[in-house]
């Protein structure tokens, strides 16, 4: 099983790049878990697509279609889920050799310095998932409300919270077998 991390925030201090780093290290042995890199993908244009895709859209596309699931980190901004995410949904959705999105499953982790642990990008993220038939584990739902406080003055993330993302990528893990055994 090959399982490709998604972290919507660039910022080089994330704190959604740092759960996905904690989450990382709670796969499985036998799983194969990677950063799919999203920081240099150019804004969708359709212009700039077609028989001819833009190197860097061919590049992602050919990336995405490595993995057999995906788990995405997302900071909320306005209520909603980053555009880097959002573009690297376009970009993968429009490639004309079929989407590598299609029946494939994922997962959706939020992290906030606010209160409600960017539940509201969590469940707008869910959304672009209908149309791009991606298939998103429900239960359990990991939104990681004051992130800052998850993590002690080493770096490292408090124990409750770290068995709640174990419970979770394990989760995970099932959700990809069940979704992949299905097809
Ligand atoms: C443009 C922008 C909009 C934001 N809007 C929200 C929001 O709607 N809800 C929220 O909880 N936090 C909001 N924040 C705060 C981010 O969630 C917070 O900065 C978080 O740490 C960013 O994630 P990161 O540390 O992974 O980069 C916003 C931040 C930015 C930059």
């Amino acid at each position: 099983m090959k399982i490709g991390l998604i972290v919507g925030s660039l910022r080089e201090s994330s704190w959604n790049k740092k759960v996905a780093l904690v989450a990382k290290e709670l796969f499985p042995e036998d799983v194969e878990v990677e950063f799919i890199d999203i920081s240099n993908l150019p804004l969708y244009n359709a212009d700039l697509d077609g028989a001819n895709p833009h190197e860097e859209y061919q590049k992602i596309r050919d990336e995405v279609r490595k993995y057999d699931g995906y788990l995405f980190f997302t900071p909320e901004y306005n209520r909603s889920y980053t555009p880097a995410i959002k573009n690297v949904i376009d970009v993968v959705s429009m490639d004309q050799a079929g989407s590598a999105w299609m029946k494939k499953p994922a997962g959706v982790f939020s992290a906030s310095i606010g209160g409600f642990g960017g539940m509201a990008a969590n469940h707008a993220l869910r959304q672009a998932f209908i149309y791009t038939n991606l298939i998103p584990m429900q239960q359990p739902e990991v939104y990681l409300p004051s992130v800052h406080t998850l993590f002690d003055e080493n770096g490292n993330m408090v124990e409750d919270t770290k068995e709640f993302l174990q419970t979770s990528v394990l989760a995970f893990v099932e959700h990809v077998k069940l979704v992949n055994g299905a097809n």
